[in-house]
């Protein structure tokens, strides 16, 4: 694993852009796994801001995301489809039939994940998966649970979930209970990983994640087992790794 050791949110943005860039740099027919929450938006705005100077061209590259709401539609502005129109697609040349997003409004789970893993298959596997990571250590919607599931699967979210990700909407009761996620296999098969983690709501998890035992109850932990594993972490972060003298 390579960690990155940045100071705040700026620097992590930064820092996480550079790496997304060199990708597409390298390897303009990228396929790029993306990710959403409130982690990447910095590094989006800085891609976006790179790509208006000209500095990227993303008109090649191709996109799966890790998750989608069960039971939202594309133009729900709460959806993850919508959030990725709002915070990258719709500002740089990125072909948006190219995009893509597990289909939030396909009611059947099943014939939902298997259309997406044919889709994960059909563009060739991810070049680099982009990750946030969950206050308890989910990664995608993989929630903490017994088992890795290691396919695209329906998820019934865990309350802590909803809980955080009720800001993102006008009342709790509003936050979608199920969501469709990437399973393991779909991220641990991704050539590169990049992990991004900022603030001291994912110390505990980012010092469990990485320096804990690897097992399902911190679905994160499995990445110790990924051979090219990049974190951007920031000191808030750090804290806890920091604390138990892992650094
Ligand atoms: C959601 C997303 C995850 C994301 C997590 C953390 O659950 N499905 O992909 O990593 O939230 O979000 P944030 O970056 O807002 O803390």
């Amino acid at each position: 694993m390579i960690l990155y050791q940045v100071k705040d949110y700026k620097e992590l943005s930064r820092k996480a852009a550079n790496i997304i860039s060199a990708q597409v740099i390298m390897k303009p027919h990228a396929v790029l796994g993306l990710a959403t929450g409130s982690t990447p938006i910095g590094a989006y705005e800085q891609l976006v801001e790179w790509y208006k100077k000209g500095d990227l061209d993303f008109s090649k590259v191709t996109s799966v995301n890790l998750d989608e709401y069960k039971g939202l539609s594309g133009d729900s502005d709460q959806s993850y489809r919508y959030f990725m129109n709002t915070n990258l697609f719709d500002h740089v040349n990125i072909d948006k039939s190219r995009t893509f997003v597990p289909d939030g409004l396909e009611e059947d789970s099943e014939a939902a994940c298997a259309k997406y893993d044919a889709v994960i298959q059909s563009v060739g596997g991810i070049d680099l998966q982009l990750l946030g990571i969950g206050g308890n250590g989910h990664i995608g919607f993989n929630e903490p649970g017994e088992a890795f599931i290691p396919m695209t699967h329906c998820v019934a979210l865990t309350k802590s979930t909803i809980e955080a990700n009720a800001r993102f909407f006008a009342s709790m009761d509003e936050v979608p209970k199920y969501a469709y996620t990437m399973g393991i296999k779909n991220i641990m098969s991704a050539n590169k990983v990049l992990l991004l983690a900022s603030g001291e709501g994912k110390a505990q998890a980012l010092y469990d994640s990485f320096y804990g035992p690897v097992i399902p109850e911190v679905p994160a932990s499995v990445l110790q087992l990924h051979n090219d594993v990049v974190v951007v972490a920031d000191d808030a972060a750090l804290r806890v790794c920091k604390e138990k003298g892992a650094l």
